[in-house]
């Protein structure tokens, strides 16, 4: 066999020990962090032309890239200023009356029931008095002691006719459905401001009709109460 120059051997040698070098730089660039941008081969969308804060812009004619607000914007979370139509209080007390724009009448109190039956009566019930559906299934499940649901609490939705409930002013009975209180979750997300205020003035007059007695029903429509 004829002999392998020695210089090829050399070559094959340091060949094997370069191609080793590549592969090493990846995993050391990789496994050190770095300030530096990466490179990149597609830009995809990684660097655009953009205003930074506190530049100029031609465009604007005070010459600002940024925008003041629009009038009227509110932020997130931002009170809406009306505290007494979003919030439930005048001043630092709960309100007593419905707010402006809005007045008592029978088609308020329709929708109000009609919202209520939806959201409230599957814990509160019908009436109000705290035994909805979903209350009485609950108080089932935690009751039995070999049951599939163990070693949970439920507390029961209270009764709206509560001595600590029913002399509550409007405004309270909004913020309770507005912003949930302790075990009861906010309805503010699924119910529109209007309607929470329609589903308050309807609470309030379950809660009228609870205390009620004959004589608060007008002579004329006596005889249609059994
Ligand atoms: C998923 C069950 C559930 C639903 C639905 C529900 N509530 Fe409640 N609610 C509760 C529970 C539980 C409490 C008692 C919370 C506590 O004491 O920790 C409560 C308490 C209340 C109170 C008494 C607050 C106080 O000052 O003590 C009011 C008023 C009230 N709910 C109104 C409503 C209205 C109006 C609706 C419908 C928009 C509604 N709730 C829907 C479970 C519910």
């Amino acid at each position: 066999m004829p002999s392998i120059p020695r210089i090829l051997i050399y070559m094959a040698l340091l060949g094997t020990l370069a191609a080793a070098v590549p592969p090493l730089v990846v995993a050391w660039s990789r496994s050190e962090p770095v300030d530096k941008r990466p490179v990149t081969m597609f830009l995809d969308m990684d660097l655009q032309k953009k205003f930074k804060a506190q530049s100029t812009n031609d465009l604007f004619a005070d010459g600002r890239s940024m925008r003041p607000l629009i009038e009227g914007t509110v932020a997130r979370g931002e009170s809406f200023g009306d505290t007494h139509l979003y919030g439930g209080f005048v001043g630092s007390e709960w309100a007593a009356t419905l707010p402006n724009g809005m007045t008592m009448s029978m088609d308020l109190l329709v929708r109000g029931q009609e919202r209520f039956t939806i959201y409230c009566t599957p814990c509160h019930g019908q009436a109000g008095e705290g035994n909805g559906m979903v209350n009485q299934r609950a108080m089932a499940l935690v009751a039995n002691a070999n049951g599939p649901v163990q070693g949970t609490v439920w507390v029961p939705a209270k009764s709206l006719h509560d001595a600590t409930v029913s002399g509550q002013p409007i405004g309270q009975i909004y913020g309770t459905i507005t912003n949930g209180i302790r075990n009861m979750a906010s309805y503010s997300a699924q119910i529109p401001t209007e309607d929470r205020w329609a589903i308050a003035a309807y609470v309030k007059s379950l809660q009228r009709a609870f205390d009620a007695s004959l004589q608060d029903v007008p002579p004329t429509e006596r005889s249609k109460i059994q």
